[in-house]
């Protein structure tokens, strides 16, 4: 009676051990679909829980990398966002990089403060670009990102922030992959970057955002 509680137990552990080390194999081979976060990332725990909460993990976790990497390259610069609505990206700009964030803004400024909180090295743009862009011209960037969907408004961007931006710095242009306003970001990429060293790197957000380097 006794071995035979025995064997029941020990045939019982087995049993479990192979759930295990099935479950383990599905979870390694589909771990894509559980678990989109990086093994080694270079941006903070901080930051990884707010791609981890964000709209589009791809999207916001590529802009990270560009941040982290422009801090470890010393590559000097605002960072301007033209195109914020409500503030989603500038809170999550700001708080990776507080000590650079001279940005353009429009719509709502009071909700947009309110979602930064904190407010140093902040400075708000209100209106239209490219008038807003006025009394910046001898500013330098490191990161722009370009979110205001439009062919006239991407190549007004492309005038004003290409020759100021410092080379390795990151222009990120969301949208680039997609219909909104007929192809417009990816036709005015094409335009302006016509001849220029720069290549397009596309990105598999949700948007389809896509990026270039300055050489
Ligand atoms: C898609 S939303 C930006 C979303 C924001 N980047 C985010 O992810 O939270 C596009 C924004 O571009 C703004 N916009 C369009 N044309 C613009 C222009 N010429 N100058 C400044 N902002 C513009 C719109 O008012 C709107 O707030």
């Amino acid at each position: 009676m006794g071995t035979h509680r025995v064997l029941e137990f020990s045939g019982m552990k087995k049993i479990m051990l192979n759930i295990r080390l099935l479950l383990g194999r599905v979870y390694f081979r589909y771990r894509g679909i559980f678990r989109a976060r990086m093994t080694f990332p270079t941006y903070s725990e901080k930051i990884g829980r707010m791609i981890s909460w964000s709209n589009d993990r791809v999207r916001h976790a590529t802009m990270a990398l560009a941040l982290e990497r422009i801090r470890s390259e010393s590559i000097p610069g605002s960072i301007a966002e033209l195109g914020v609505y409500r503030g989603y990206v500038s809170r999550f700009l700001h708080e990776q990089m507080p000590e650079r964030d001279n940005r353009f803004r429009n719509t709502s400024v009071e909700i947009v403060k309110e979602r930064l909180k904190n407010l140093d090295n902040v400075e708000f743009r209100i209106g239209l670009f490219p008038d807003t862009a006025r009394g910046l011209e001898h500013e330098t960037f490191s990161f722009v990102l370009f979110d205001a969907d439009k062919y006239d408004v991407a190549m007004a961007s492309f005038a004003f922030f290409y020759p100021r931006l410092s080379r390795g710095g990151y222009f990120f242009l969301h949208d680039f992959n997609s219909n909104e306003s007929d192809w417009g970001v990816s036709k005015a990429a094409r335009d302006f970057l016509r001849g220029k060293p720069e290549s397009i790197v596309e990105i598999p957000d949700i948007c389809g955002t896509a990026l270039f380097r300055k050489l």
